[in-house]
């Protein structure tokens, strides 16, 4: 791994065994990009790869004998003003009206490792020979603003993480109205687009298209994410890359609010992408003195296809944006009490049903919504966080020493950010809900958000649920955000920082989160919102796991667990067995396959385990025997494969192995069941092709074996007997494979 500086030549190189990427500091002072992909030699001088030549429109910036034009060049971080006429990655308006900006080279630092980000998520380096880090100053002069590009490359991983930061350096106060995490430019544009759009119920389907001249990508304006909508992450490929082949560059962005991914193909057909914080509805005021700070996006290379990329992020994401005590450790087994009473429960009954939970093999019982407040429906409580004492005497604190006799751990649902008019929290502080003056009031699921850009309302917010959690034995929190925000406006902020309110929030959001992890750091934090509608790396490094989505059917759960891993490891997708049939969609799958697919996450049951027949009860016990054994390699030592593409067919395949390849378990699961069809040949990835494995799979009350050679199970498969998908319940059948070298 090394950043090295050309200083003849004026260029960088950043490259490790994996990747190059090479920037030229023009004659003009500004930044191009010359090449990023696949690794290659060093040498000292890459100029030449810097080429333009006389067109018709030019705006020059540099006239003779170089004729540059910024409309021309693949540039670092592209503003407007100076004869580029593509998408900025940074807009500036200066106290004269001006938005014309020229930020030229100053300076340059290589240092070791990767310092954190102020306030916001980033990965992380844990010893400084991990990763290495280039910071560019810029500067422009007329406004008095330095821009730092910031670059680290990790030693171990194709990845380069990017941010910005503008420091205001002038005596007159500036207006960033666009400030970007990065903007990566391609010479071409025959790349595909892939993107994770959705919606409730249904996140993170797999979307691609072929790069088209123009404007193309997402966005989330919702406040959170953008919702299930728009995951902010998108990746390019060469046509006709596979999970195994192929080019691809993966744009992941660490952020939890509002946020774009654009993508603009110029006339001259050259791929410019921009990620980062939306500019629609920010600004941000920089006065002399003040910083402001990107989020970090983060980017990956792949020439091993969309499974190569997957398995980096992976990688990086569980190991290196996840932090404390929980990065590390197998996580627990729970029984989630929500499908299984809604707001309808006693005390007594979730003493029983944890108590049932606990002689099923289960380690915590998750107490979710309607422990609060008057919070009997969703029409009222949100903001009281203290325990209803008439369905629960015993109080929060009783209950949890009441679960740690039964010998089961405690966990708690909230959903901090928000606050219901019928509560007391809105009675004292009608003012703290976001909303616009004289606008209507808008509310989804009867509830409204407060002003986490105001410190007093995080503080309020702090102090109560920190009581609960020190007073009370929980080991595990669900941090819920149910709706999306809108009428942005904060009283608390004068006219000239309104566009900053969404951006603060999030602040203030990852600050409670912080303050939280920092009190409490054994508490296991699963993040939520209606499901996976904040299903993000942002979070993920307060969260070592999220609720993947509100639909727990399994056929569903296997297109959504497989968009899901595009990105993001199996370790923060929440997967639980609920019961049929199912509460969203009214379909009926197999118990087993309900099992099968919900092994592939962080394990649970949400269901009423006391209506449970003993059959049933009988086939959950095994079930969680499996994942106790399985769970380490899965969550935390495997590679993931993804075989079979529920999005383009019938099935849906993947195998998760083990690092030393000693060991694996993979899914085959059918949606509809079909009758005199095709053989089946079931191809698994990722072995060792000179490991003898023996492969061992149930069908109905029968376990069979045998052993096969990695290279036969990758090259040949196994066959799959359609017969044997009856005896697994026909449709939504699955079949689970563990295999183990012999
Ligand atoms: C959201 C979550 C669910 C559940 C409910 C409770 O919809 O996604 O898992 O916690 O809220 O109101």
């Amino acid at each position: 791994m090394a950043i090295i500086y050309h200083e003849k030549s004026r260029i960088f190189h950043l490259t490790n065994d994996y990747i190059s990427y090479i920037i030229y500091v023009m004659e003009n002072d500004q930044l191009e990009n010359l090449y990023y992909g696949r690794r290659v030699h060093d040498r000292e001088d890459f100029s030449h790869l810097h080429q333009l030549s006389w067109r018709l429109q030019m705006s020059l910036v540099q006239p003779d004998p170089s004729n540059l034009s910024m409309h021309f060049v693949r540039q670092e971080y592209p503003f407007y003003g100076t004869g580029d006429y593509r998408s900025p990655a940074g807009e500036i308006r200066l106290a004269n009206g001006s938005r014309v900006s020229d930020f030229k080279f100053r300076t340059y630092a290589i240092f070791p490792g990767k310092p954190g980000l102020p306030g916001l998520p980033a990965t992380y380096a844990e010893s400084e020979d991990e990763a290495e880090t280039l910071e560019i100053t810029l500067t422009d002069e007329v406004s008095g603003t330095d821009m730092v590009l910031s670059y680290t490359l990790f030693r171990d991983y194709p990845v380069i993480t990017r941010h910005t930061r503008f420091t205001q350096t002038g005596d007159e106060p500036v207006m960033l109205e666009r400030a970007l995490s990065a903007s990566v430019e391609f010479l071409d544009m025959d790349y595909e687009m892939l993107q994770l759009s959705g919606a409730w119920a249904r996140e993170r389907h797999v979307y691609t298209r072929r790069l088209e001249r123009g404007l193309q990508g997402i966005q989330g304006l919702a406040g959170t994410t953008g919702g299930a909508e728009q995951n902010p992450f998108i990746a390019l490929m060469r046509p006709g890359t596979t999970e195994k082949t192929g080019e691809v560059y993966g744009f992941s962005l660490v952020y939890s609010g509002n946020h774009l991914e654009q993508v603009e193909v110029s006339t001259f057909d050259m791929t410019r992408v921009l990620l980062g914080i939306n500019p629609r509805n920010f600004s941000w005021k920089l006065c002399r003195g003040e910083t402001f700070t990107t989020p970090e996006a983060v980017l990956v290379y792949s020439d091993q296809g969309l499974g190569g990329m997957s398995r980096t992020y992976h990688d990086l994401y569980r190991t290196r944006l996840v932090r404390g005590e929980w990065r590390d450790k197998a996580r627990p087994i729970l029984l989630n009490n929500w499908e299984g009473t809604y707001f309808d429960f006693t005390e007594e009954k979730l003493l029983a049903m944890a108590k049932k939970a606990r002689e099923l093999g289960a380690e915590l019982f998750v107490l979710d919504d309607g422990w609060f407040g008057k919070r009997n429906n969703d029409w009222a409580g949100l903001g009281d966080w203290f325990c209803n004492l008439t369905k629960i005497p015993s109080g929060i604190d009783g209950l949890s020493e009441k679960m740690e006799e039964i010998g089961i751990k405690f966990g708690l649902w909230v959903e901090l950010e928000m606050v219901n008019k019928d509560s007391d929290l809105y009675r004292a502080h009608p003012d703290w809900m976001i909303q616009a003056p004289g606008r209507y009031h808008c509310q989804g699921r009867h509830q409204h958000v407060l002003d986490f850009s105001r410190q007093e309302v995080v503080d309020c917010i702090h102090d109560m649920i920190a009581k609960i959690l020190s007073t009370s034995k929980i080991s595990y929190v669900k941090w819920d955000m149910n709706r999306y925000m809108t009428a942005s406006f904060s009283p608390a902020l004068p006219a000239d920082r309104q566009g900053e309110m969404m951006h603060r929030y999030i602040l203030g959001v990852y600050s409670l989160y912080e303050r939280l992890i920092g009190e409490f750091p054994h508490i296991l934090f699963e993040s939520c919102a209606s499901g996976g509608g904040r299903f993000d790396p942002g979070m993920l490094y307060y969260a070592p796991q999220a609720w993947t989505s509100d639909d727990t059917d399994a056929s569903e759960r296997c297109r959504i667990q497989y968009g899901t891993s595009y990105v993001y490891p199996l370790s923060m997708m929440g997967a639980h067995v609920s019961a049929v049939p199912n509460h969203q969609l009214g379909r009926t799958t197999p118990l087993s396959t309900r099992g099968n697919v919900a092994m592939f996450g962080t394990f649970g049951y949400e269901l009423d385990v006391l209506a449970m027949t003993e059959e049933e009860s009988a086939v959950v016990k095994e079930q969680i025997i499996r994942m106790k054994k399985y769970r380490e390699m899965i969550q935390l030592g495997s590679d993931f494969y993804r075989l079979l593409d529920p999005f383009k067919g019938n099935e849906t395949g993947w195998i998760c192995v083990a690092k030393d390849r000693k060991s694996a378990l993979a899914l085959f699961c059918q949606t509809l069941n079909r009758v005199n069809d095709s053989w089946i040949r079931f191809r698994l990835d990722g072995l060792d092709a000179d490991v003898c494995y023996r492969v061992r799979y149930s069908i109905g009350e029968e376990t069979r074996e045998y052993t096969a050679w990695g290279d036969e199970l990758v090259n040949i498969g196994i066959p799959i007997d359609r017969a044997d998908l009856n005896t697994q319940g026909g449709d939504f059948a699955s079949i689970l494979y563990e295999l183990c070298a012999e």
